[in-house]
């Protein structure tokens, strides 16, 4: 292991940090040590956007390009990677970029504040996609705020991008910049600064051996969670295991019976491998904060946040997944029914760590699941639902339902499931299921929303399942 020192790409050269300090934002180190000011702090959580950085990323010898909240991620994650800033986004010669040129001509700006943000979270679209639809347009900005211009203009500007203009000057450079990333690629990092340490193993028998050794240590996969305790609470995290630097985690596979998510592989993934085995669940998943935010974020940090409002949790437990926990030296596989404890508490012990995520399949089942927030994209669930029934011939064979915002961690409703088992789907069944969300729910009130409209909510949720099963068709508003 290399101690001390982190290498990054930065307008094709090679940057080294010497012990760096382990807590601070990227963002901090772009404005006060790059002196780049463009990017901007607005929220300092992840929820506006003007702190929005691109950062490339190789996989299988390609750059992948990733917009991130530089405000909520630690310069030594930085490490392998290449970092693209508003400004590296004018050509040598001075011309603008495609993305810039549009938000130019379709008048994307006005007080200006948000617009690197918006430009960053643009550009990063433009080198994923080859076509700009309506719906990817959306999704690619749902992490940025605009109090001024509105989003028309910038929407219209993203329209207006063509594929002839894929060729900017970054595909140009392409095979410097893959070269300067092998270089800098594979490294396991040490850090100790001032009684902080920071360690980003690249294999599990590396993890091992540290965990030995750092009893009291935070394990920091997307760090969408974790980094707010600093940037925040203003508290320090004086021992970090990033977990996102272990390829061997970072996968999605499946046999017949279920799909297995490894601990760091990014929502982002998920996203759109589940779709179609779970539509719902990507459906979710779109809903999930920002794509800023799934970069990064892991369904294992959201398991093990143990939040009542968690949005993978309760589609998790309806589905009967399971946890494979890991430690020093056994596998322990774990119901996730029988995983949280009590409020933000779970089964997991010191030294103890998610490894991966098991999804059962349930072919012949139906899976829906709602999302109900005050705000439709990059806010949290004030109720979330999640029903995945077996239902042959009307009668109802077997029904697991969860529900997130409605206790003090994400529960099943296993009175209504017993009322809805072994009964035919009639209106008089779905109105008893309804009410028995009372013997299974006392949800609170709090800034989200109340508890009666909480108990309304999710009688609803129940009763617009039955009847979209009903009708065989989706009634969903903006979905
Ligand atoms: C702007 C914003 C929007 C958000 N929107 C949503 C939303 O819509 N829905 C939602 O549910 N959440 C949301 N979140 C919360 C957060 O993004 C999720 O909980 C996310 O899944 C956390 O994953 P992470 O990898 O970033 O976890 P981290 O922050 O890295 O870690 C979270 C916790 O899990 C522990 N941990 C991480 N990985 C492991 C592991 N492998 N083994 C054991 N422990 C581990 C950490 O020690 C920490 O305690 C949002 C957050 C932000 C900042
Ligand atoms: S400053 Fe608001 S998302 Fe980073
Ligand atoms: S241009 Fe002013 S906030 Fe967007």
């Amino acid at each position: 292991m290399i101690s001390g020192n982190i290498e990054f790409v930065y307008q094709n050269q090679i940057f080294i940090v010497r012990n760096p300090d382990t807590n601070e934002t990227l963002l901090n180190y772009i404005r006060t040590k790059l002196k780049k000011t463009g990017t901007k702090e607005g929220c300092a959580e992840g929820g506006c956007g003007a702190c929005t950085v691109v950062l490339g990323e190789l996989k299988n010898s390609e750059i992948k390009y990733k917009a991130i909240n530089s405000c909520i991620t630690f310069l030594p994650t930085l490490q392998g990677k290449q970092l693209i800033l508003v400004e590296d986004l004018i050509s040598k010669e001075g011309s603008l970029h495609p993305v810039q040129q549009a938000m130019v001509n379709y008048h994307g700006s006005q007080c200006g504040f948000c617009t690197p943000g918006f430009v960053m979270s643009l550009f990063s679209m433009f080198k994923k996609y080859s076509k700009f639809k309506d719906d990817v347009i959306k999704d690619s900005i749902t992490g940025n705020l605009c109090r001024c211009t509105g989003y028309q203009p910038i929407i219209k500007a993203a329209k207006s991008l063509k594929n002839k203009n894929k060729v900017d000057h970054f595909a140009k450079n392409k095979k410097n910049t893959i070269n300067l990333l092998k270089k800098i690629n594979n490294r396991s990092i040490v850090i100790y600064n001032k009684g902080k340490k920071y360690f980003a193993p690249q294999h599990v028998w590396e993890l091992k051996k540290i965990l030995k050794k750092n009893i009291d240590t935070d394990f920091f996969s997307g760090g969408t969670d974790l980094s707010l305790s600093v940037t925040k609470e203003k508290k320090d995290i004086n021992s970090i295991i990033y977990m996102n630097s272990i390829s061997e985690l970072n996968y999605i596979k499946k046999n017949n019976k279920y799909i297995e998510v490894g601990a760091s592989t990014p929502l982002i993934e998920l996203e759109s491998y589940i779709k179609k085995y779970y539509p719902d669940f990507t459906k979710i998943l779109k809903r999930y904060g920002s794509p800023q935010i799934r970069n990064v974020a892991t369904m294992a940090g959201n398991i093990a946040t143990a939040s009542p409002i968690g949005d993978c949790l309760p589609l998790l437990l309806s589905l009967n997944a399971k946890v494979v926990l890991q430690d020093l030296k056994r596998t322990r596989i774990l119901f996730l029914d029988n995983f949280f404890v009590s409020y933000r508490k779970t089964k997991l012990k010191k030294r103890q760590f998610i490894r991966s995520i098991r999804i059962p399949l349930f072919e012949d089942n139906t899976f829906k699941a709602y999302k109900v927030s005050k705000r439709f994209d990059d806010d949290i669930s004030s109720v979330c639902a999640a029903f995945n029934l077996e239902i042959v011939k009307n009668k109802i064979q077997s029904a697991r339902i969860a529900y997130g915002g409605m206790a003090v961690i994400p529960k099943r409703a296993i009175y209504c499931e017993k009322v809805l088992s072994d009964s035919l789907v009639t209106e008089e069944i779905i109105n008893k299921a309804k009410k028995s969300l009372e013997k299974d729910f006392k949800p609170i009130t709090d800034v989200r929303a109340s508890q009666k409209y909480r108990m309304e909510v999710a009688k609803n949720l129940l009763e617009k399942c039955f009847l979209e099963i009903k009708q065989k068709k989706l009634i969903r508003i903006n979905i």
